[in-house]
């Protein structure tokens, strides 16, 4: 089975009629995504639609070359992104291996993600693990510009040169960046490192599929044939512009109502905590994705059953602004069964000889039921197994649906304009040539 969205708990707040009645609006958000049109705002970022189908294939053989290369002489593999330049990725990984994967792997190298954040104790605690063992850097970035990358490769640039020869640490250095522009691209080309091409026409959160999240993703050992396989199959599955047979645009409808009746957040849900960063990934796509002009759903995340010990009270019974949108996986990646115990002290023999996944299953059953009481409706989208194929799918579902949610919000779903506010604020306050007047005027407010 492949993915399929689950209706039932959506309780009286999403109607047939509801759902006839925002079709027309699904239909011109299709069209405005398939024909191109001059109108869409955003059209230029419209290569993910048919990059499962027409992703360049030689760039793909090079992606597997570099992974081996990687694999057999690097114990730790440096991943410097941020944002759409970081998030897949590492979703992708903790996904189909573990969230433990640096723990767990053995034929592959462990994987560290930096310039993610500006936080010195991090990169300090990675930079000492790389000075210990071989280990290679995949710098990602799009606009090649970003502060935060930028800088974390500046570092780890450094302890490549100070480890090895020059030609060497030349050798273990894998940038992803723009064909032709930013500072990434020109340092790349000056220094002939290996280049893999983020498309023009593909935006950051909706460029896992591309060399951005690829690389990474294959270095753990993860079969990327079987995941652009999975996200192909989704391509025409998820273009046909009936809602009654979609549930790609069936749950960008969903979405749709819930927010128009009040419902401002939707909370990402999962039982498995492997899809910890699969959440993330979807507040980013969402987030910055509908959030401009006052609009937007807010998207937040849960794993269950951790966080129905922290958050639950709050859904069952705080301000009724809240819907789900809940993964379950039918099969887990590995079954736990409980055993009988003579004493039963614990008085769990009635579980005896069940496995852990059918206590997982009977705990989200009553979840379901006790938040669709509290008036939380519940969308469910299900799956068997946390795999390649099922992810590509998933990616390319969620990536769709969120593109067409967009245009129905009334939004351009391609641009992040609000991101930059922060950035130019810190550029000033960090004395950036060229920001002067802004720092005095920030600094102002500051004293
Ligand atoms: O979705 C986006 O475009 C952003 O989140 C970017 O991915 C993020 O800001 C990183 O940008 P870049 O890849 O240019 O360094």
């Amino acid at each position: 089975m492949s993915l399929k969205l689950n209706s039932k708990y959506l309780g009286s707040f999403v109607s047939e009629e509801a759902l006839l009645a925002i079709e027309p609006e699904v239909k011109k958000a299709h069209s405005l995504l398939n024909e191109n049109n001059a109108n869409a705002a955003g059209n230029d970022f419209h290569g993910w639609i048919s990059l499962p189908l027409d992703y360049d294939r030689d760039e793909f053989a090079r992606i597997k070359q570099s992974a081996k290369k990687i694999m057999s002489d690097s114990e730790v593999l440096v991943v410097i992104g941020i944002g759409g330049s970081y998030l897949g990725a590492r979703a992708a990984i903790e996904f189909v291996k573990s969230k433990n994967y640096n723990l767990t792997t053995k034929n592959a190298p462990k994987i560290f993600f930096v310039g993610n954040s500006i936080s010195p104790t991090e990169i300090s605690e990675i930079y000492s693990i790389c000075e210990n063992c071989d280990f290679s850097v995949n710098v990602i970035s799009k606009s090649g510009t970003t502060t935060e990358p930028a800088i974390a490769f500046r570092v780890f640039k450094g302890l490549l040169e100070k480890k090895y020869a020059a030609e060497e640490a030349a050798s273990r250095i894998y940038v992803t960046t723009d064909k032709a522009k930013g500072t990434l691209k020109s340092l790349a080309d000056r220094m002939g490192y290996e280049e893999f091409v983020v498309p023009d026409d593909v935006g950051g959160r909706y460029s896992v599929l591309t060399a951005v999240g690829l690389l990474p993703i294959a270095c753990a050992g993860i079969d990327i044939d079987k995941l652009m396989s999975g996200a192909a199959n989704a391509v025409e599955k998820y273009n046909i512009p009936d809602i009654s047979v979609n549930d790609c645009y069936k749950y960008a409808a969903i979405r749709n109502i819930l927010y128009r009746a009040g419902k401002k957040v939707e909370m990402f849900v999962s039982y498995e905590p492997d899809f910890t960063l699969m959440n993330e990934w979807f507040k980013q796509l969402y987030g910055e994705s509908e959030g401009k002009e006052n609009k937007g759903i807010f998207p937040s995340s849960a794993i269950y059953s951790t966080d129905l010990h922290s958050l639950g009270q709050y859904v069952q019974e705080g301000e009724r602004h809240l819907f789900e949108t809940v993964f379950m996986f039918n099969e887990p990646k590995t079954e736990l069964i409980i055993e009988a115990d003579e004493e039963n002290v614990d008085g769990l023999n009635f579980l005896a000889g069940k496995g852990m996944s059918y206590i997982n299953r009977k705990a989200f059953e009553g979840t379901v039921l006790a938040h669709t009481d509290g008036g939380v409706p519940n969308i469910i989208i299900e799956a068997d197994r946390m795999d390649e194929e099922n992810l590509g799918e998933m990616i390319y579902f969620f990536e769709k649906a969120c593109a067409v949610s967009g245009y129905i919000l009334g939004v351009n779903p391609f641009n992040q304009p609000g991101v930059e506010s922060y950035k130019k604020n810190m550029f000033a306050l960090l004395g950036k040539p060229g920001y002067e007047e802004l720092a005095d005027a920030l600094k102002a407010r500051l004293d």
